[in-house]
């Protein structure tokens, strides 16, 4: 393993005022999202809403990374350019999602682990072949009366350790990505509980298996009252939990933290991450790696008139700039 290779990507990655766009949805989500809207779930129009997205004008003063998809990762614009070199010469870090999703964790209903281990070491040799220096693999968690049990967040860890392990023997950098859903009535003292205890299992894991912990990037979920709740609770309050909780279970050694936006409102993904920063100083660096929260309003915009391209690419451009500048604490409303 080269660390210093891992280090630097990171570095590059993390670099403020900039974060990282996920625009890697599996085809199931990507089509759900695309009816929703009323748009055809064809691979063609999955180019081209794809192509606006990598080659919108001055993105790279926002985004150090994308991550990509399979499908996405092969793609070209329709003048024959392929995305990956549209991405390079922005000076972008290719991200890929290598994990291959959600399957039943035996005898725990309604739990959840993640598959793609099998193959997994290849797969990563032919990414990196095409450019990719860093990884992502997601596992979910559902917050009900016995969920999530020690028992699902233990078997989680270990594949996230043997996932990590993979890619740093690869000289990627996995980006581990445990998520805490936000469906459901829990408040925002359980979600701080689990995710205080999943986090707890994982660095314990990853510690156990040697990972170089500089040399990976945790994606993580904030502290947030289930999206059913009904409680409102502002954005400090949730700058503080997020940011109490990570301090108690994030070694200070880790390469990075990011976020997911997992469905909270665009403005209000933003607003909170600004909060965090407004808590300085924090021993990790701290940004974004939003999907929804950044894609959402250009999506919308697209959907409604797909010839207006210049239209969804400046919506995506504000929404990176909003993100990027909260990244740093300076985004006002
Ligand atoms: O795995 C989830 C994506 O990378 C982030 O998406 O910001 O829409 O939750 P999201």
């Amino acid at each position: 393993m080269n660390e210093d290779i891992l280090i630097k990507t990171i570095a590059r990655l993390t670099t403020a005022p900039k974060g990282i766009l996920a625009i890697d949805e599996s085809l199931s989500t990507c089509d759900k999202r695309f009816e929703k809207l009323g748009v055809p779930t064809t691979i063609e129009k999955r180019q081209e809403y794809r192509e606006l997205l990598v080659t919108a004008p001055q993105i790279e003063k926002y985004i150090s990374g994308y991550i990509l998809f399979d499908e996405t990762i092969k793609q070209a614009t329709r003048s024959g350019e392929p995305f990956l070199s549209v991405l390079k010469s922005k000076g972008i870090e290719i991200g890929i999602k290598v994990d291959t999703g959600p399957v039943d964790f035996p005898e725990h209903p309604g739990e959840k682990i993640t598959a793609g281990l099998e193959g997994l070491s290849e797969r990563l040799k032919e990414y990196k072949a095409l450019g990719a220096t860093f990884a992502k693999w997601r596992s979910v968690y559902t917050i009900g009366e016995n969920t999530p049990s020690e028992e699902c967040m233990k078997a989680s860890a270990e594949i996230f350790a043997k996932y990590a392990l993979i890619c740093q023997e690869n000289e990627v950098v996995p980006i581990v990505e445990p998520e805490i859903l936000m469906d459901g009535e829990h408040s925002l003292e359980k979600c701080y509980e689990a995710t205080a205890r999943n986090l707890e299992i994982i660095f314990s894991e990853l510690n156990a298996q040697k990972i170089f912990l500089p040399g990976i990037i945790l994606k993580t979920n904030m502290i947030l009252p289930g999206k059913d709740s009904k409680v409102i609770v502002d954005a400090l309050e949730i700058a503080k939990a997020t940011v109490k909780c990570l301090k108690e279970k994030v070694p200070k050694e880790i390469g990075g933290i990011t976020f997911l936006s997992g469905g909270q409102g665009d403005e209000e993904a933003t607003v909170r991450l600004n909060a965090m920063h407004k808590l300085s100083p924090l021993p990790w660096a701290l940004t974004f790696s939003y999907g929804r929260a950044i894609q959402n309003p250009a999506l919308k915009a697209w959907a409604k008139n797909p010839s207006d391209v210049a239209l969804a690419q400046a919506l995506l451009l504000t929404a990176a700039k909003n993100n990027s500048l909260a990244s740093v604490g300076r985004y006002e409303k």
